[in-house]
């Protein structure tokens, strides 16, 4: 005989019908499973159940209500859920699920539940908050005007990214996408009001570990959360783990301080939700992907705001990666994740396998609304950058086919290639921006026309140790966002002649020196005490002409 649940609950409900509220159960608070398999569980009753509201099983099992229907409820299950069975009993806790946040989870892994993963011991948060949260309205927001600095050139000088903004980090495998992330966290690793959160989705538990050596290596990890929803996890603890996180950094956001996620990574994350989608039979669209893929990333980015004063000012910046199958930005995901944010930064493989990295891609990438929150020397110094880079792309192509190149041709193409050779970085080797506007006026204003490719990387060195030592109250009003003519006319001359004591390449008119004619030998690094006062008297006439170079160009 078959036994349908409908009719055992409607019996069941005649006959305790009338029992008292301390004594009796309220029958839409309780359910009955009706199928448990793949992390998936059907429960029949509950019937007032919300949408995303939390449910107790049986051995210590949480799950998720997530779909919703007229006779029973799909069930996502966190936990050992291999050890519930068909008929247990389902309780709702009227609660929709929540994360612990806080300081106390700074320095940790973390499961995307707030459970420790890295055998520290216990976290006491105190605070809590649902892992999905409403966006803040349009009223509740402010433009973004504070810079996110990540301590990479490429990154700060052409595609600024600002406090509340989302900015995609997109490539294909193995391009330094997770690197961009954490050098900025790196970089922020002493600003205590600038929090990071790590989401790690689907990557291997010893990357992630490595990650987390890598900051603590840096002093960075004590600033940083670690959320972690590794690849051999159930597809629910994928799924939730980006939203967790938001959480985290949202209650930074709503205290008035800034936090910073890095979503490692969304196309991993969305194959989580098709997976999960998939299991609860809901209808596949577009490459399998459920209709509200969309949806579901939005959502999350969203979170991301830089709050109205009246709310505390704080802000939530979201980077999230997605990965490309062989640089295919028009795939369905990547496609979803560009039109939700403010731009994004493309890696290339081919620059990355060439050796510029990192490997940014200045034609296909954007900060929307970053501009506005870069600081004002960096503003100034890399004004022409993402123009003269994008000719010198344009030319380069073109140059292989012809030998015979117009003076200006040949100019600009120089210029290209110093100026690329300036914006390459090594990871994990962040710098500050005032270093930064240094080196990159360096190269915009003309000066590294002077100096050959393969030693740019050795002047950059020396230039800093230079300008540190003998230009500390320049460097300092630079940092502290001056940028006048005078300022420029000092930067310019202390450039000038850190190339004259390193030893130019090309005299001012671009022909090639000998080795005798400069000072090249004293080479980059050595004391600079004896080389400056022996060219005092001599270089005066020389130097001049470089600078009205320099400022010319
Ligand atoms: N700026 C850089 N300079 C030198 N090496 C780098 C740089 N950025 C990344 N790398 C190296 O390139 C490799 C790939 O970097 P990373 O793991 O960040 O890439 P990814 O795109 O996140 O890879 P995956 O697709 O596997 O997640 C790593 O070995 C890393 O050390
Ligand atoms: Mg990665």
């Amino acid at each position: 005989m078959q036994i349908k649940p409908d009719e055992i609950t409607s019996i069941l409900k005649s006959r305790i019908e009338g029992l008292d509220q301390d004594g009796g159960a309220d029958l839409s608070e309780v359910g009955t499973i009706l199928s448990v398999a793949d992390g998936i569980a059907r429960v029949h009753g509950l019937e007032s159940c919300m949408s995303l509201e939390l449910l107790e099983f049986p051995n210590d099992v949480t799950g998720l209500a997530f779909n919703l229907e007229s006779d029973n409820v799909g069930a996502v299950l966190f936990g050992p859920w291999e050890s519930i069975d068909e008929g247990d009993t389902v309780k709702r806790t009227g609660r929709l699920l929540e994360v612990p946040v806080g300081d106390q989870l700074l320095g940790r892994i973390v499961d995307p539940l707030g459970n420790p993963l890295d055998g520290k011991g216990e976290i006491n948060a105190t605070a809590t908050l649902p892992a999905e949260g409403p966006a803040p309205g349009v009223v509740m927001r402010q433009p973004v005007e504070e810079p996110m600095l990540t301590g990479l050139k490429a990154i700060d000088a052409m595609v600024p990214i600002g406090r509340g903004q989302r900015e995609l980090i997109i490539g294909d495998r193995q391009t330094g996408k997770s690197a961009i992330g954490i050098d900025a966290i790196i970089h922020n690793r002493h600003d205590e009001t600038l929090r990071c959160v790590y989401v790690a989705i689907g990557q291997r538990m010893s990357t992630v570990v490595g990650v987390a050596d890598t900051l603590e290596e840096h002093g960075a990890l004590e600033n940083t959360v670690i959320v972690a929803a590794a690849a051999n996890e159930a597809a629910p603890i994928k799924w939730i783990a980006p939203y967790a996180g938001a959480a985290m950094g949202e209650y930074y956001r709503d205290s008035g301080q800034h936090a910073v996620c890095i979503f490692d990574d969304l196309t991993k994350h969305a194959h989580a939700y098709r997976q999960l989608s998939l299991l609860l039979r809901r209808p596949p669209g577009r490459e399998a992907f459920p209709g509200d893929v969309f949806y579901l990333h939005s959502r999350l980015l969203e979170r991301a705001a830089k709050l109205s004063d009246d709310l505390g000012g704080g802000s939530l910046t979201a980077l999230p990666i997605i990965e490309t199958q062989a640089g295919d930005i028009s795939a369905y995901i990547p496609t979803n994740v560009i039109s939700i944010t403010d731009g994004q930064i493309f890696l290339d493989q081919d620059l990355f396998l060439g050796g510029t990295r990192p490997a940014i891609d200045v034609g296909t990438s954007v900060s929307r609304v970053g501009g506005s929150a870069q600081p004002k020397p960096m503003k100034k110094v890399a004004g022409t950058l993402r123009l003269d880079l994008s000719q010198y792309r344009e030319l380069q192509s073109f140059a292989q086919f012809g030998s015979d190149l117009d003076p200006e041709t040949q100019q600009t193409l120089n210029r290209g290639e110093r100026l690329v050779e300036t914006l390459k970085q090594n990871e994990q080797d962040v710098m500050e921006t005032h270093d930064q506007c240094a080196i990159i006026y360096a190269g915009t204003s003309g000066w590294l026309d002077r100096i050959k490719t393969e030693r740019i990387g050795d002047f950059q060195t020396f230039l800093l140790d230079r300008l540190h030592s003998d230009s500390s109250d320049l460097m300092d009003r630079i940092a502290g966002g001056e940028w006048e003519d005078s300022t420029e006319n000092e930067l310019s001359e202390a450039i000038g002649q850190a190339i004259d004591d390193f030893g130019p390449d090309f005299d001012s008119e671009g022909n090639e020196l000998e080795e005798g004619e400069s000072e090249r030998t004293r080479g980059g690094g050595e004391e600079e005490s004896d080389s400056d006062s022996e060219e005092e008297s001599g270089d005066d006439e020389e130097q001049e002409s470089e600078e009205k170079e320099g400022a010319a160009a």
